[in-house]
């Protein structure tokens, strides 16, 4: 039970991959804290999630407000970074620029000030898990933008888990999971694409939030995992 008692700090902990890692992470003994970006997205999280997980406001696109969060987060060992709200899709010969910019800031630019602000918070004991997606290197068409956001942070984890060591840094990479993300879908067509994407993936199915939130886990408490990008995707980097 290498959690119980460690705090573990879960940026985007509202929803989807993030609440089932605060989930699990609490049934695992660790005193879990979750971030959203509103008082309501917030608190509709803390009455799903077990009690004594608690939240803390974070808008990461605004850089005051990962300052007052950085104030505000008291002894973290593992933290957690699973947020994004805007994907920038298409073939690299249609993607607007403007697209691209609000993908990076939505993530790679988040999770850089969030990890800049915490990392030397961390015990030498602690650990930092960035949630990239497979779309880094799986080569599919009409992810060149996915790819460019998720590989950037996976090649800068690497020179992370050197340059804060001996703090271990790790990504873990979901394939297509059933979450919050695909909600603004008419549910017939997220369905439909669902069942398409796992039709041909090695797996034969797409992820849930549970099977990615264990891995991160693996990651946060491996004393001796760090540097690797970990593949929760159901086959989707063996791209055919
Ligand atoms: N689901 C997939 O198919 C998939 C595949 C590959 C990679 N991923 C990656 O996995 C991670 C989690 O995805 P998910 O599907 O679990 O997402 P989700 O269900 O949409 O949840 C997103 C979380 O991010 C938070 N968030 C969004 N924008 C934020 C911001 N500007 N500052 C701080 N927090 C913010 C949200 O908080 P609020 O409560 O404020 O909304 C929410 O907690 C993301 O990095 C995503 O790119 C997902």
């Amino acid at each position: 039970m290498e959690l119980r008692d460690r705090h573990v700090v879960i940026v985007g902990g509202t929803k989807g991959i993030g609440a089932a890692t605060a989930r699990l992470a609490a049934a695992r003994g660790a005193r879990v804290t979750i971030t959203g970006r509103s008082p309501s997205s917030l608190d509709a999280a803390l009455q799903r999630l077990p009690s004594g997980v608690v939240g803390e406001p974070l808008d990461f696109t605004e850089p005051s407000s990962v300052a007052a969060f950085a104030a505000r987060i008291v002894a973290p060992d593992h933290l957690v970074l699973c947020a994004s709200s805007a994907v920038a899709w298409g073939p690299f010969a249609q993607l607007a620029e403007d697209a691209l910019q609000r993908a990076f800031e939505a993530k790679f630019w988040g999770y850089w000030r969030v990890v800049q602000a915490l990392a030397a918070n961390l015990p030498e004991t602690g650990s930092i898990t960035l949630v990239t997606g497979a779309a880094a290197r799986a080569a599919l068409p009409g992810t060149a933008g996915l790819a460019a956001v998720n590989g950037a942070l996976e090649a800068a984890a690497k020179v992370l888990a050197v340059e804060l060591a001996p703090r271990r840094v790790n990504t873990v990479s979901p394939g297509l999971t059933a979450t919050e993300a695909y909600a603004w879908m008419d549910e017939a067509a997220r369905d439909g694409m669902f069942a398409d994407a796992a039709a041909k993936l090695p797996a034969r199915r797409i992820g849930q939030p549970e099977d990615v939130a264990r891995v991160i886990l693996l990651a946060a408490s491996n004393p001796f995992m760090t540097g690797t990008t970990l593949d929760v995707d159901g086959g989707a980097h063996l791209a055919r």
